[in-house]
């Protein structure tokens, strides 16, 4: 019996990978290379010491990922796969809406057509919207998504729930996750951005190595402790660990929808990032403070609480270690996987 990973050489992906062959899985990958590469695949074997079972197709391929269930005895899926980039998804709504929502639909009939029922899905802080107040709770109310990317993640939370309803033989775990920074502690596989980054820390990295002159702080008059915007990073490998609890538990037996917060439960403003990765990394990270971002709010994190009760998961990793653990990635692989 094997996991399948959808999205397993991206960079969550590839970190679950690592953690699930450590804690004896059989794991099963897919990915259709959109946003990684096979050399992500070579480090996942690097790291494991053994073959990895993958599959290059796109997860909307009913033929090709059927052919995957055929060819190996699947008991649950994690899926990682699908598109990320929140201003890309205000330009390309209908790439968003077609890669993860038809993508997870053809994944659901595949599944159903060879009686696999359970799975993991990579859903997001952003499906609390603009209005719930930190720490977000499970049972808050979701919805209210600002851009195409957050309302996929909203509306496939849906889509699993009705499948639930409609059959209750499946079950399914929807993992929000705060914001993922850090890598593996070898340097050997870690975040890959495609182009100037969007997110904060792979930006901060980017200028720490020259590539990016300066880091845009974007606004400094949010009600926090110091005027940026307030975010709960968590390091990738605990993250990792979280999907490895989830299977576990998904595995115990009936289980219905079960919903869980991914992160540490602490909130770091965007200038604290800047101290603890300048104290990491011994690098100066140079920043102007520049107009607010739209769509961002002053302060998001999480009550991680729910996960260490019924998971027995919590994270373990400071934000000293992800800074290293970033700055060691990203110094080593100035050009990702590209070298
Ligand atoms: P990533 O882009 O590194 O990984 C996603 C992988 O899916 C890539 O390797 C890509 O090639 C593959 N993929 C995309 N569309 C596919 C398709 N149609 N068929 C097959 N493979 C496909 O992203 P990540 O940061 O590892 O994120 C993984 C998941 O977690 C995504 O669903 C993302 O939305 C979600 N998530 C990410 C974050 C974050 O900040 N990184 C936060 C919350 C949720
Ligand atoms: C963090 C903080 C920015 C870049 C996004 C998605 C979310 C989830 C995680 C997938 C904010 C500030 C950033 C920069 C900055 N992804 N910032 N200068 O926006 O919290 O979450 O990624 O599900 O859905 O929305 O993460 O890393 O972009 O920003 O000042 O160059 O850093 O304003 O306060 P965010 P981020």
């Amino acid at each position: 019996m094997a996991i399948l990973v959808t999205g397993g050489t991206g960079f969550i992906g590839s970190h679950t990978s690592v953690e699930l062959v450590k804690a004896g899985y059989d794991i099963v990958l897919v990915d259709n290379y959109y946003n990684s590469s096979p050399k992500s695949l070579e480090r996942i074997e690097e790291l494991t010491g053994q073959p990895i079972k993958f599959y290059e197709c796109d997860i909307r391929d009913k033929e090709g990922m059927s052919r995957i269930f055929e060819e190996n005895k699947i008991e649950a899926v994690i899926h990682f796969a699908g598109l990320k980039a929140v201003g890309e998804s205000c330009q390309k709504p209908m790439e968003y809406y077609d890669n993860n929502i038809g993508g997870t639909l053809a994944l659901c009939e595949v599944m159903r057509k060879y009686n696999c029922k359970n799975i993991v899905f990579s859903s997001s802080a952003t499906v609390y919207g603009m209005n719930n107040v930190s720490p977000l709770k499970e049972d808050m109310k979701t919805g209210g998504t600002t851009n195409p990317y957050g309302t996929t993640k909203y509306m496939i939370e849906i889509i699993l729930e009705d499948i639930v309803k409609s059959d209750d033989e499946w079950n399914v775990t929807l993992l929000r996750y705060f914001n993922p920074i850090g890598a593996h502690k070898s340097g050997r596989i870690g975040e890959n951005p495609n182009g100037i980054p969007n997110n904060l820390m792979p930006y901060i990295t980017q200028v720490a190595i020259g590539k990016l002159k300066e880091l845009s702080v974007f606004g400094d008059d949010y009600d926090t402790h110091d005027g940026t915007g307030v975010r709960d990073y968590i390091h990738v490998v605990d993250l990792a660990e979280g999907h490895v609890k989830a299977v576990d538990n998904i595995l115990e037996g009936k289980k219905g929808v079960q919903v869980f917060n991914l992160g540490t439960g602490t909130g770091y403003s965007v200038l604290d990032i800047v101290k603890a990765f300048e104290k990491a990394s011994g690098v100066k990270i140079p920043y102007k403070i520049a107009p607010r971002r739209p769509g961002d709010i002053a302060t998001c994190y999480s009550d991680p609480s729910k996960a260490k009760a019924v998971l027995g998961w919590e994270a373990k990793r400071d934000i000293n270690e992800m800074c290293e653990d970033s700055w060691r990635w990203q110094s080593q692989n100035p050009n990702g996987f590209e070298d």
